[in-house]
This record gives structure tokens, sequence and C-alpha cells, in this order.
């Protein structure tokens, strides 16, 4: 069992403050989203920057989300074009993640963006994480915060379990409202989504008035840090499965399947949200019971079924 350190700090102004001071010390805080919880820092610091890499041991080339309160700040750093006003007057504060082009004279350090001539931005809607957002005069890199490779936290003690020790503050807002990354959609030429979401590519052709695809191909080569495995239990994973044994783990969606000690029913009311709120939780609580494969049932690819479909396809790399 791992330790379970005793950084986790509710929040309170006290506690609110003590973070708005290590951010501003260049230190490193992990923080709520909506979505996932994150590892935030300084989004102008090289060496903040460069710690959030070191401590998720994360490649250089794999770029992080710089994370705003407004668009005013944003408008510093990035090219806003029409596209992105309309879906940012939809969706923001939201998850979802544009890839804009970055501007020259941008203070966000290139390591965020991996010397990238483009930016990811999101305006996450967690009201602890906007808080903090807009008492800063910088912006923050937030990636999940979990070690390169492995399962997103959805909780502040997930944060804890991949980095106890070397985090002076966590700061603790509960379970992630929605429990899946957020949607990144590329915003540079055609747009295409590199990962899907919350925010599924019909609600965004609906809003832009035209076909959004799914563009696997771009997505190998403009996040580079989704060509290897991730999001990984770290266990071999089988997927489209219709039944287990009773010694292996067996992953479920829908009121089809009977109980038993070895079955993990994502949403037993066969509600998709339900489902990506429980997932990562999930996988994390099989590797605890130390099973040692994971089947899995098949799961709607539809709204964010897109979505724990990608996870889970990319987890059992
Ligand atoms: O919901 C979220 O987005 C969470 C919370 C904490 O905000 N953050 C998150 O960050 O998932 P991270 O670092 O785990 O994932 C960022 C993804 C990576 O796949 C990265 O390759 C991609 O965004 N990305 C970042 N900058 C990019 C760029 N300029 N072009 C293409 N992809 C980019
Ligand atoms: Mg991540």
């Amino acid at each position: 069992m791992k330790k379970i350190y005793s950084n986790i700090f509710k929040v309170n102004n006290k506690n609110l403050s003590k973070a708005l001071n290590c951010l501003k010390k260049k230190q490193l805080v992990g923080v709520p989203t909506e979505t996932v919880y994150g590892l935030a820092g300084n989004a102008y610091s090289r060496e903040s920057v460069g710690s959030i890499y070191a401590l998720k041991k994360r490649p250089y080339k794999n770029p992080l989300i710089i994370h705003y309160y407004d668009l005013k700040r944003l408008e510093k750093d990035a090219y806003l074009n029409k596209k992105f006003f309309k879906l940012y007057k939809a969706f923001c504060p939201g998850p979802i993640t544009f890839i804009l082009k970055k501007k020259k004279d941008s203070l966000i350090t290139n390591l965020a963006t991996s010397g990238l001539k483009t930016i990811a931005v999101r305006f996450p809607n967690n009201k602890i994480i906007r808080k903090i957002l807009k008492q800063l005069k910088f912006p923050l890199a937030i990636p999940s915060a979990n070690k390169s490779t492995k399962v997103s936290p959805v909780s502040a003690q997930d944060v804890s379990v991949d980095f106890g020790g070397s985090l002076k503050l966590i700061l603790d807002d509960g379970s992630c409202d929605i429990g899946i990354e957020s949607t990144v959609v590329d915003l540079t030429s055609k747009v295409k989504i590199l990962r899907p979401g919350f925010v599924n590519p019909k609600e965004i052709g609906k809003v832009l008035k035209c076909k959004v695809t799914i563009d696997k191909k771009s997505l190998l080569i403009k996040s580079p840090g989704m060509l290897k495995r991730h999001y990984s239990p770290g266990i071999p994973m089988k997927l489209n499965q219709d039944k287990a044994k009773n010694n292996q783990a067996f992953l479920v969606y829908g009121k089809n399947y009977k109980k038993g000690r070895h079955i993990f029913n994502l949403s037993y009311k066969s509600n998709l949200n339900e489902a990506a709120r429980n997932l990562y939780k999930t996988l994390r609580l099989i590797k605890k019971k130390k099973y040692k494969i994971i089947y899995v049932s098949k799961i709607p690819n539809k709204n964010i079924g897109i979505a724990l479909n990608d996870r889970l396809t990319k987890a059992a790399r």
C-alpha cells in the first residue's frame, strides 16, 4: 500500500492564500478542476514548468495546457479566430481545450509549449481554480496530476498517491464532476478533435455549422504524448469482452451484468456521464485489489462514451 501524505488541505481562505503564495514562489500545487485534478505551476516560469515535467516524468516534447481566467489574459499569448470565439461563447468556462497559434512575444515559456508555434489553452470551470487564476498575474500550466502514462487523478487523495511527499499543498475540493480530461480541439487549420472529452464532436459541429471529426492521424503527430500507452492502470486490459472468470476483474457498463466481487460496474443505470466519473476511480480500485488482468465489456460509443472508449483503448495498449 502506498503511503497517503498529510499535505491535503481543505479549501478555505487561509489555504487558498497558501496556494497563491506557493505559485508566486514558483512552487507547484495540486489543484481541482471539473475534469481531473491537476499539477499547477506558473506558465511564465521556466523553473516552475521544468519542475512539472520532472515531477511527472513527462517527456519534454509533450506540451502542457495553459489555463486562463478570461480572454483578456489570453489575448497576450495567442491569436484568436472566429471559430474560437464561437466555441468560447458556447462552452467556456468548461471542459474544452483549444489549440491556437502562439504569439511570438508571448511570455509563456517555450518549455510549456515544447517549442511549438501553437499553444493549448483552457478556461476550467471549477470555482476554486477560477478563484486562484483570477488572483494571479500569470496563467497556469496544468497537466493532469499523475505520473506520465498513468491513470489521471479524480480526488486529492489520488494526487497524494502519485506525488505525496514532493508536493507542499494539494487543495481538496472532493471528487471531480466530470472525471475525464477536457476535449482538445485544434483550431489552427481544419477543425479536428485531438482528444475526445465531455464536449463531443457533434456539439462542436453544431456550433461551428460544420462536420467535426476525430483526427487520429493528426493526433499521433500533433500530440506526441499520446503516441504511447497512456491512462494505464499498470495491468493488462482486454476490451469488448462478454464475460470474465472470478479471478479476473470485469469492468462493465449497464444492468445486464450480475453483481459479483470481481465485477466493477461503471454505471448500473447505463448513464455514460456517471461511467466517466467512475472510470479512473474504478481502475485505481482494481489495481489496489491486486487483479492481474482487467476484462472490459462494450461501452456505447456516443456522447462522452467516445472519450471513455478512447481512454480505455489507450490504457489497453
Ligand atoms: O482536463 C484537462 O485538460 C486536464 C486538467 C488538469 O485541466 N489537463 C490535462 O493536461 O489533461 P495533460 O497535460 O494531461 O494533457 C494535455 C494534452 C496532451 O495530450 C498534449 O499532448 C496536448 O494536450 N497538447 C498540449 N499542447 C498541445 C499543442 N500545442 N498541440 C497539440 N496538442 C497539445
Ligand atoms: Mg494527462
